[in-house]
């Protein structure tokens, strides 16, 4: 934020104060995600690792828990498991982003961390104008705003946002989602030498290209990157319609493996691919952390899908986002998700059991349900099993129809929900939980399922049981940051 915000600096100051006793005695508060200190998160933003530090921004509404206009919240670590909550780094202050510091991404360049934007802004009358806005820091704490770069081009709706910029053969490139004048979703490209400038390049992926007719009527928070020798392309489109077991979340998260040409600036990629199976994940973004790896955290929620119901908005916060995790492509071109391996540092109190079960029920030992890791491996099972965790959620496994199944109680009425994939054989399940989520890694990653979840406070059990006879190896752990030992 710039010096003159510094009243707006004290007044979130306040309010982080003046909320921190009722926040913090939710029992559905985190142990290891990262969650706004009071107030409404919903995308990570500018994700990046910078001088040995890693910085998670997001959006951020302080002053309540709806959406509005945002700020750019800031968390930094060194070891993306202890986190630190810094000032927030970008207000909604300006003219060219009065309603919204919305979502972007950040990249170095001359020794400064740079962070571009979309510059959210209604006007008299109510409607939207968007801007593309760079930010700049020394200590990648303190930004100081320089302003437009980029405005909207001619057939597009002012739903034009989400910039991701990195640098390909010398040259800039920023991404971006937009809406056409006939409300069909796109991503398109700006090219730029010296940051200030840009240069557009048109629509190089989305409805009407690469066989996609019509493919939702807006894309948003695009990412692309090259993964094991192909150029990859994450982006959260909305108004799939649901299709078979696909798209259930009212938006959706998926990826594309393909080609950016840099001569044509044409994008060709295969077909679209879930991110996630479960309930509540979208926005997610990636960078390429100083050892090479190709991380990504997304936000553990959907926009438009129920947060009124989230019982944590009586203590005054919603959201959270996952834990990061590492990505790979599989000899297939199918994306590859790991918890990455720092998490392990959490691990205490580990315990190993093999089960045989015949259609009994056996309770799983744990030190606390609350903050626990357990992996399941060694699988041998004539009809599938079920892990029921806090009687809230349930994974299930039916071997006859090669499908996994995560149901979980609704938030507003406890009946149930379900998310399903088809998983021919099962080998192995991740799971992390936390006081209020379930992720789900299935078959080293090859899937996932990320979901929020509000069990009884009083339920702590987790049991698994048979549909006839399973036998299968488990291991569990407590997990706890270094700072809470
Ligand atoms: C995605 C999104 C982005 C936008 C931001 C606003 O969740 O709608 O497109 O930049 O959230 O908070």
């Amino acid at each position: 934020m710039t010096t003159t915000d510094a009243a707006l600096r004290q007044k979130i100051a306040d309010r982080i104060r003046n909320y921190e006793h009722l926040v913090k005695k939710d029992v559905y508060r985190q142990h290891f995600h990262l969650m706004p200190p009071v107030g409404l998160l919903n995308d990570p933003n500018g994700l990046i690792q910078w001088k040995g530090i890693y910085h998670v921004f997001y959006q951020w509404q302080p002053f309540k828990t709806g959406h509005g206009a945002k700020f750019w919240g800031h968390y930094t670590s060194t070891d993306l498991v202890n986190w630190q909550h810094e000032e927030a780094a970008l207000a909604p202050s300006d003219w060219f982003d009065q309603n919204g510091c919305y979502s972007g991404s950040a990249f170095i360049e001359g020794g400064q961390m740079h962070v571009m934007y979309t510059g959210n802004v209604r006007d008299e009358q109510g409607n939207r104008e968007t801007y593309q806005c760079l930010a700049v820091s020394e200590d990648g704490i303190h930004f100081e705003k320089k302003g437009v770069v980029a405005t909207l081009p001619e057939g597009f709706t002012a739903h034009f946002r989400d910039p991701k910029v990195w640098k390909r053969n010398g040259r800039w490139y920023m991404i971006l989602g937009a809406q056409s004048l006939d409300l069909k979703g796109h991503l398109v490209l700006f090219t730029s030498d010296t940051l200030d400038n840009w240069t557009f390049q048109g629509t190089i992926a989305g409805s009407g290209k690469n066989g996609l007719d019509n493919f939702g009527y807006m894309w948003e928070c695009p990412d692309l990157f090259e993964l094991d020798g192909r150029d990859v392309l994450i982006v959260s489109p909305q108004g799939l319609e649901p299709d078979g077991l696909k798209y259930h979340n009212t938006h959706q998260s998926g990826y594309f493996v393909g080609t950016l040409d840099d001569h044509s600036y044409q994008y060709t990629h295969g077909a679209f691919e879930e991110l996630d199976r479960g309930f509540d994940f979208y926005a997610q973004q990636t960078f390429l952390d100083e050892s090479g790896r190709r991380l990504l955290i997304g936000w553990m929620g959907v926009p438009d899908q129920g947060e009124e119901h989230h019982p944590t908005i009586s203590y005054q916060w919603i959201h959270c986002l996952t834990i990061p995790r590492e990505l790979r492509l599989d000899e297939d071109g199918h994306l590859i998700q790991k918890p990455v391996s720092e998490l392990q540092s959490m691990r205490t109190n580990e315990q190993e059991h093999v089960f045989h079960i015949k259609r009994s029920v056996h309770s799983i030992p744990v030190e606390d349900i609350t903050s626990a890791e357990v992996f399941i491996d060694q699988i041998d099972t004539q009809k599938g099993f079920e892990c029921c965790i806090r009687a809230a959620a349930r994974i299930i496994y039916d071997k006859e129809e090669g499908k996994l199944t995560l149901e979980r109680d609704r938030f507003e009425d406890r009946s149930k929900e379900v998310r399903e994939a088809l998983i021919e054989e099962l080998h192995d399940l991740h799971i992390f939980i936390d006081s209020s989520s379930i992720e789900i890694f299935v078959n080293g990653g090859r899937e996932v399922f990320t979901a929020r979840y509000f069990p009884s406070p009083g339920n702590k059990s987790i049991s698994i049981s048979g549909r006839n006879e399973t036998k299968l190896k488990l291991k569990t752990w407590h997990l706890q940051r270094e700072a809470n030992r």
